[in-house]
């Protein structure tokens, strides 16, 4: 069973859309196995970016994503990766299809919404930057 981190941005959230987006995904059949609203530090901000470090756009995207309250979540299912993904949809709104998250909610590309694992590999690091093995449960589903 495979698990994927995502995280409602600061416009995500002031915007109202985490019932929204949490609504996708349950309704996709992934399961959400940890979640919780926080402010995300410097230090969790540039681990979770390094491979943009040095980017044009690498510093806006720092101060935004620490701008404000985000919705940090672990989702997990089958190929939950890949399914995250294509619900969110491309990275820049515009390009995004409509039906996705991305597609549907934004014309944006720093102002996405929601963040995405693009990996396995990549999720298991970014859930170790978020969440303590403690703050995520396991259970089995009774129906
Ligand atoms: P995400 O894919 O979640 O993680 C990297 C983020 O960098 C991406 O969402 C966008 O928010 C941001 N980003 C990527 N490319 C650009 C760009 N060209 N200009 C501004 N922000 C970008």
């Amino acid at each position: 069973m495979e698990r994927t981190y995502l995280m409602v941005k600061p416009d995500g959230v002031q915007r109202g859309l985490i019932g929204e987006i949490v609504g996708r995904l349950e309704r996709k059949g992934l399961t959400l196995v940890g979640a919780k609203l926080m402010q995300v530090t410097g230090e969790q901000a540039a681990r979770h970016y390094a491979e943009h470090a040095g980017k044009d756009f690498y510093d806006l995207l720092l101060s935004f994503i620490t701008s404000g309250p985000v919705f940090a979540m672990v989702w997990q299912g089958d190929q939950a990766v890949a399914a995250a993904r294509q619900l969110i949809g491309k990275t820049n709104g515009l390009e995004a299809a409509p039906g996705t998250i991305r597609g549907d909610y934004t014309l944006h590309t720093r102002y996405n919404l929601i963040h995405g694992s693009d990996s396995v590999a990549s999720a298991e690091r970014e859930i170790g930057i978020f969440f303590q093995p403690s703050e995520l449960v396991s259970y089995e589903k009774l129906i």
